[in-house]
């Protein structure tokens, strides 16, 4: 989401006239985007600051200082620390405020020394305020559709610093889809911190369901692939079952976190599922779409996890056998409920449990990629790599590296092309012929343009 909020910043700066500059010594204004989720995103956030300050020092003879603002949800919960703890920020803006950084930009330029923050969550949503321009050209582009969450797991900060649960509205997404299909992007990327809790009553009245919402991005001709992430296990609905048999264009991939396989630990992060509950969904998603590939986070060491609890962890994930996953460290988030639980784990314990549960993740999705060796799928072709490769995702979100169909030890497999056509942006059917923990190798085989 914050690759999403960075390109629409991007967007609203260009509008005053700015530029793209690589190199940090060069610019004139620096907006730090940050992340809050866990401690380790929030310190790069003060090295980071610690490394402008460096570069303002070392160029402050030749060079007026740079406009500094720090953005994102570090700025929404620790504003005034930044101010304190980094004199020479100067503006620092909410995840929800962003829209405002012309108006702080044109106060700090006129007005000598003065620092503002601004962590307002706006009554009038800022997609209404937004700027659809892609900074690149892309194939594949995120879309933000929903944002916030009501549900208050007690390890999360996201309900504070991303505030409450927000749908865009259906016409607000649908033209952003279609000034992205005239970009070019053929693959959209719903997003939200609780993507599938999007739901939207239009002005005629019409309920909109998340389901509804992928059926009707998929009536775009020129859109072939269509993902979301992240969902919460509660809030999938008949709809979204429906959309995953019947819409060929919805990828068969769930990213669908349960955080721990023990009901004890389940009920302290106030998740509001057992692990039953959450085994039941998985039966229910896989009768609707038997070969979705379903991927999870786990957090590991919560307050009071003993070691019975971490087998439970163990033994859901031998069940569910997911195709990938995200696990973390329990990281106390300061404002959260957790933090203040008594019964908090031994760092060389949680991370003694964090080895053994990423070994054990590694090994599935080892598994579950090399399941697809000698498959066949249609892949779209996100980009060309400096190897001369072809990049693409597979409909189970996996990395494809696609050889050039030219090189001679394949000449007899694939069909012939000439070797300068680029075939960024189409589909292609490719044969996998390898696997690996992160990636799969494969080559083309024919035109085909849609999915199977
Ligand atoms: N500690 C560790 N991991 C966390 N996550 C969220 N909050 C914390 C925390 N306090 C993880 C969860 C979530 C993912 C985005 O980040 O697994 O699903
Ligand atoms: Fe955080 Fe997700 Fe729980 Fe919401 S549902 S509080 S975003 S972990």
């Amino acid at each position: 989401m914050n690759f999403y909020d960075s390109d629409k910043i991007g967007n609203i700066l260009k509008k005053l006239g700015y530029g793209f500059t690589n190199n940090l010594a060069e610019a004139n204004l620096i907006v730090l985007n940050t992340c809050h989720i866990r401690d380790k995103a929030v310190e790069k956030t003060y090295s980071d600051l610690g490394r402008i300050k460096k570069t303002i020092e070392i160029n402050h003879n030749h060079m007026q200082k740079p406009i500094i603002a720090v953005a994102g949800c570090v700025a929404q919960a620790q504003g005034e620390e930044i101010m304190k703890r980094s004199p020479w920020v100067d503006i620092v803006v909410g995840p929800q405020a962003y829209t405002e950084l012309p108006k702080l930009i044109s106060k700090v330029n006129k007005i000598e020394k003065q620092r503002l923050v601004n962590i307002d969550f706006p009554t009038i949503p800022k997609f209404d305020f937004l700027d659809h321009n892609l900074i690149e050209q892309k194939r594949s582009a995120f879309l933000t559709i929903q944002e916030g969450c009501d549900k208050f797991c007690s390890f999360c900060v996201v309900p504070y610093t991303r505030g409450p649960e927000f749908s865009r509205s259906t016409e607000s997404i649908l033209e952003e889809v279609k000034f992205l299909v005239k970009k070019g992007v053929r693959e959209v990327i719903l997003l939200g911190q609780n993507v599938n809790a999007w739901k939207y009553k239009s002005k005629t009245g019409k309920n909109w369901s998340f389901g509804n919402l992928i059926e009707e991005i998929a009536k775009f001709e020129n859109i072939f692939s269509i993902k979301y992430t992240t969902s919460h296990p509660l809030d999938i609905d008949i709809e979204l079952l429906n959309a995953h048999k019947n819409v060929e264009k919805l990828m068969p991939y769930l990213h669908l976190p349960i955080q721990s396989g023990s009901d004890n630990i389940l009920k302290k992060m106030n998740r509001k599922h057992t692990v039953k509950d959450y085994l039941k969904i998985i039966e229910k998603v896989r009768e609707f779409r038997p070969d979705i590939a379903i991927s999870s986070d786990f957090i590991i060491g919560f307050p009071g996890e003993s070691s019975e609890d971490h087998e439970k962890t163990i033994k859901l994930i031998n069940e569910v056998k997911f195709s990938s996953s995200y696990s973390f460290k329990y990281s106390p988030r300061p404002g959260t409920p957790s933090a203040l639980f008594s019964d908090q784990i031994d760092e060389s314990i949680k991370k003694e449990r964090l080895l053994q549960i990423q070994e054990l993740l590694k090994i599935h999705q080892i598994k579950f990629n090399k399941e697809t060796i000698n498959k066949k799928m249609n892949i779209l072709i996100a980009e060309k790599n400096k190897k001369n490769q072809f990049v693409g995702k597979s409909p189970y979100n996996q990395t494809v590296i696609i050889e050039n169909v030219l090189n001679p030890k394949f000449q007899k497999e694939t069909i012939k092309e000439n070797n300068e056509k680029c075939y960024v942006g189409e589909i292609k059917n490719v044969k996998i012929i390898k696997a690996f923990q992160n990636s799969l190798e494969g080559l083309i085989f024919s035109e085909n343009k849609l999915r199977n």
